[in-house]
């Protein structure tokens, strides 16, 4: 075992200063792990004009992670491809995936063409996200299956499919039968399928194909039937195991899983390789034990895991001293941490204790669930102003009938009773939320509720999904589904409504300033963006010639539904 223990700063700093250009729109993290917009596709918010997000490119990843001193236990030249789908929680945990991979010497690559091993962080909390997956993996079916032909041939096989060659040879009907004599070069018909024989015809593609994260803890061992091409499957609540699959892989197995959810660990790397130059994201609660009726989360991620709180500002200090002034604490609940150490830390004791840790500037978390949100994380942002004034607190449904089905643990005035003690704070905190339409039995009455619901809170963001009926949730079988049609009408009626909203909100805040992290530079001339503490996105003018990752005061001049546009005023 190579002890990479001091790597972990070495692969943490150095990206702060990366210039690029442009900003995302608001990217909460919601509840459940899927980061979607509030548009009707369901899709990420709409990037602004001419601005794209600022990520560092593969090439100054690399170099920036390049490992010192760690053997290199892949082969001379191993790559990698990553690619992720849904929530922040996924996004950082593809993160510490790079951070094992490169770790092991595996250099990252742009495309799939120009990797060795390709691997898919996947999602599967709405239909249409698990659907994407099949559709890429679609991607990389070999040659030989696509031609409708499969070859067997020597390629560079490992040891355990070499065996497997000497043991199949194909029959006169072109069904495999197991003997000692099979050839390499022999062509074999596409209906033969035996599991041996998918192995050598997998060997021979020369590339190890990996599905992670939801959907490979949500379909297990059936992607290796939908995709024999497929040769890793690992869900989230497995990544503990990740470095042992991938090192078996290496040396040649090439089929593993990793699917086991009873664990109490959780996917603790030692380099984390990060991918945003100012925001550091942490988990510090893994899973959920909430059961949702209509959500996977439970069945995908496994129930709650928490990190010791210990372990949680070393690496927050660590990433202070790398230069990361804001950090986003991470979990699909977070506000349930519960510290498995001696300190027995509380949720808002833990906010405190990072906020005090010094050259922290911002601290973020999300997604909290209603439930676990009392008064002591209000009185904590209150008393620290570098704790982000920001609380995106999901919702769901305004009807309790909805909430109890849904079966959310409190009704509607619970809910108003926690946002409440939100708008009584001595600074103004922004709320933002998630909303599903159409979840079985709701009535028009009920869906009246929830538009009541958005202008009795005035909401800065919502984040509304058609429900989507998902394998193994309560909420599959229950009666009086809604139709697709009528889901999407009432989530068009719910956006409209929303938008109005913003727009009055956000008209509000002209002729007012705020700090803003600078993150994002437009194409044109004298345009930045960047985030107030309360995440909404700001755009705005200035002649400065450097100011990304810095923090400057900003006054809005005009607002929109999805952000604010500004010029710069000063130095924070
Ligand atoms: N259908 C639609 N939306 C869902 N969400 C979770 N599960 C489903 C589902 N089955 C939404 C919830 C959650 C967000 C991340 O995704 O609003 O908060
Ligand atoms: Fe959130 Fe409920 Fe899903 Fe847990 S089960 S992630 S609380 S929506």
């Amino acid at each position: 075992m190579i002890n990479c223990k001091t790597m972990g700063k070495s692969f943490d700093i150095g990206l702060e200063r990366l210039t690029g250009t442009g900003v995302p729109a608001i990217d909460a993290i919601q509840e459940g792990g899927v980061p979607v917009g509030n548009d009707a596709q369901g899709k990420k918010p709409p990037l602004q004009d001419g601005f794209a997000t600022i990520r560092a490119s593969t090439e100054q990843k690399n170099r920036t992670l390049k490992p010192e001193g760690c053997g290199t236990q892949a082969a001379e030249g191993a790559t990698f491809y990553l690619e992720t789908f849904g929530c922040q929680m996924n996004d950082h945990d593809s993160e510490k995936v790079a951070g094992v991979l490169l770790g092991r010497g595996y250099q990252q690559v742009e495309t799939p063409e120009a990797a060795k091993v390709i691997l898919y962080n996947t999602c599967s909390i709405r239909e249409k996200a698990a659907q994407k997956v099949f559709s890429r993996l679609g991607e990389l079916r070999p040659a030989e299956e696509r031609s409708g032909e499969w070859r067997v041939t020597s390629g560079e096989l490992g040891a355990e499919a070499r065996e497997a060659q000497a043991r199949v040879s194909f029959g006169s009907q072109g069904k495999p039968v197991l003997q000692k004599n099979a050839q390499p070069g022999m062509a074999v018909p596409r209906e033969a399928n035996h599991p041996s024989l998918r192995k050598i015809v997998n060997a021979a593609g020369g590339k190890i194909i990996g599905v992670l994260g939801c959907v490979a803890q949500q379909e297990g061992e059936e992607i290796f039937e939908r995709a024999p091409w497929v040769s890793l499957v690992c869900g989230s609540a497995s990544y503990r195991k990740l470095p042992q699959l991938i090192a078996e892989l290496e040396a040649g197995n090439r089929r593993v899983t990793g699917l086991d959810t009873d664990t109490d660990e959780t996917f603790e790397t030692e380099i984390t390789r990060r991918d945003n130059p100012w925001r550091a994201y942490l988990t510090i609660i893994e899973g959920c034990d909430k059961a949702c009726s209509y959500c996977v989360v439970p069945f995908t991620r496994g129930p709650e895991r928490s990190r010791a709180s210990a372990s949680i500002l070393e690496e927050v200090r660590r990433l202070a001293e790398s230069g990361y002034s804001e950090v986003q604490l991470l979990g699909q609940t977070v506000n349930s941490y519960a510290d498995p150490s001696m300190r027995k830390m509380r949720f808002s004791e833990l906010l405190a204790a990072v906020a005090e840790v010094s050259g922290i500037r911002r601290v973020r978390f999300t997604t909290s669930h209603p439930r676990d949100f009392g008064k002591d994380i209000v009185e904590v942002i209150e008393a620290h102003p570098n704790i982000c004034d920001h609380v995106h607190l999901p919702v769901q449904s305004g009807s309790t009938t909805v909430l109890r089905a849904m079966a959310r643990t409190y009704s509607r005035e619970e809910y108003l009773e926690k946002i409440a003690l939100m708008k009584a704070a001595r600074r103004p905190i922004s709320i933002t939320t998630d909303m599903i339409v159409g979840f079985p039995g709701e009535t028009e009455k009920d869906f009246e509720e929830t538009l009541a619901l958005l202008d009795e809170v005035q909401y800065d963001s919502v984040f509304a999904f058609k429900y989507s009926p998902r394998p193994n949730t309560p909420s599959l079988k229950m009666a009086d589904a809604i139709p697709e049609e009528e889901k999407g009408r009432r989530l068009a009626i719910l956006m409209d409504r929303q938008r109005e909203i913003q727009r009055a909100q956000n008209e509000k805040l002209v002729g007012e300033t705020f700090e803003v992290l600078v993150d994002g530079k437009s194409r044109r001339d004298n345009q930045w963006s960047g985030h107030t503490s309360s995440n909404r996105v700001m755009n705005f003018t200035s002649p400065e010639r450097e100011l990304l990752g810095d923090y400057v005061q900003v006054k809005v001049v005009s607002a929109m539904p999805n952000s604010l546009v500004g010029e710069m005023v000063g130095r924070a």
